[in-house]
């Protein structure tokens, strides 16, 4: 049996098929490739997989690299899948789980794309990457090409989280900013790459592996829920791979058998200061318009229009899914009372699924059965300045009140 099924790419848009083993950018009609398998071939079954070790690379024969040899791993994935029962019964959603990318190398579910893409560009003998990112793919594609011994050329808007810029430079990265958003970021990139020889253009969707890395999210929700589904799944859509991705991988499961029964319900969350897809998605079209202006502090998911896009809708409509906007306000506030009642410290993109979750259940759109699954896409630590704290400072021969105040009461369980 293959280490890998993967049999070759194929294009959503106009059907045609390409050759995975040469290196494959877009389709020559624009659309991003998917990559196909001969899930006939995949002779492993759960149980089989629930005896590897806990990283994505336990799923090899749904994943695109041939060999063992070219596997560049951190040790990413299979990242808690964690109740939140306070904080479900406040939302008057019980059955409320989170999975929690907080925990994978980078503090973003970006090295699952990052450890899929590198290692497969290797295998292929790409020598240099580059990329547009909002910061977090930058991170992750650099720590993973400098173990790899391959070149990074990044370049990333101003207003990227900070630490992400120190990432690409320890690894080595030839790092740029851009007084501008992802899509010039993106522009310069391409242009770059088409002086530099050797060096392959891996944005968003503009190379095929990085969905498969991704994809492994949906794997790991069936796995750790004893291959079975949920009812919903909610995820903070900027580039829209990762929910590509786990649509992709949650059909693969049911054609493999390893699942049955009604795909889980996808929700797209977006800010209210850039929501191509929700507005696309009210207006049942097939495709995005740029969002002009575009501007949250869920930084990650500031994408004005996705090459995806029209996957990302055909994956809400297929699953009778929906697309949801929040603000910026609420969203932060809900960053918070997810620490508060849970004790984890999620990153503002998480934290606007949450909120999602609490608009869609007044809605009516949630009932109180359902059994949902949220995606905190990375850790909090990476965006320090969306929490202020406030904490008062003591002369050295100051005092501590006798009681806290007020603001410092934990809420009460009922
Ligand atoms: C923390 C975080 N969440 C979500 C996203 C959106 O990712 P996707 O391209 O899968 O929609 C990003 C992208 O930068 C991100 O950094
Ligand atoms: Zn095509």
């Amino acid at each position: 049996m293959p280490y890998s099924a993967l049999s070759h790419l194929d294009c959503p848009r106009c059907g045609a098929q390409h050759d995975a083993d040469q290196v494959q950018g877009t389709c020559s009609c624009g659309s991003p490739l998917l990559a196909r398998y001969d899930l006939g071939l995949v002779q492993v079954s759960p149980r089989d997989i629930a005896g590897r070790p806990a990283d994505l690379w336990r799923y090899h024969e749904l994943l695109p690299v041939r060999s063992a040899g070219h596997v560049v791993s951190l040790g990413e994935g299979m990242t808690p899948l964690l109740a939140l029962p306070t904080l479900g019964r406040e939302l008057g959603v019980p059955r409320l789980l989170m999975k929690d990318e907080g925990l994978i190398p980078t503090g973003t579910f970006k090295a699952r794309g990052a450890a899929v893409g590198v290692s497969r560009a290797a295998e292929l003998g790409v020598s240099a990457i580059a990329m547009p990112t909002n910061g977090n793919a930058g991170a992750a594609w650099s720590v993973y090409a400098a173990r790899a011994g391959l070149r990074s050329l990044i370049v990333m808007p101003v207003a990227a989280p900070a630490i992400t810029r120190a990432e690409c430079a320890a690894a080595g990265a030839e790092l740029y900013l851009v007084d501008g958003l992802i899509g010039e970021a993106g522009r310069l990139v391409a242009a770059a790459v088409e002086r530099r020889p050797g060096y392959q253009d891996v944005s968003t969707l503009r190379e095929p592996y990085r969905i498969e890395g991704k994809k492994t999210m949906g794997l790991e929700i069936a796995e750790q829920l004893g291959w079975r589904l949920p009812g919903v799944i909610v995820y903070p859509t900027g580039g829209g791979v990762g929910i590509i991705g786990i649509y992709k991988a949650l059909r693969e499961l049911l054609e493999l058998g390893w699942v049955s029964g009604d795909l889980p319900r996808l929700v797209a969350v977006q800010s209210t200061g850039c929501a191509p897809i929700v507005r696309a998605f009210r207006a049942g079209a097939a495709t995005s318009e740029p969002w002009p202006d575009a501007s949250t502090v869920a930084f990650g998911i500031t994408v004005p229009k996705a090459l995806g896009d029209f996957l990302i809708l055909e994956a809400l409509y297929a699953t009778a899914g929906t697309a949801v906007a929040v603000t910026d306000e609420a969203l932060l506030a809900d960053q918070r009372l997810v620490t508060r009642l849970e004790g984890t410290f999620i990153c503002p993109e998480g934290a606007a699924c949450v909120t999602a979750v609490r608009q869609l259940r007044e809605s009516g759109w949630l009932s109180g059965a359902d059994e949902v699954v949220v995606l905190n896409t990375g850790t909090g630590l990476i965006y320090p300045d969306t929490v202020p704290d406030q904490a008062p400072v003591l002369a050295a021969s100051g005092s501590i009140p006798a009681r806290p105040p007020d603001s410092f009461t934990l809420p009460v369980p009922d």
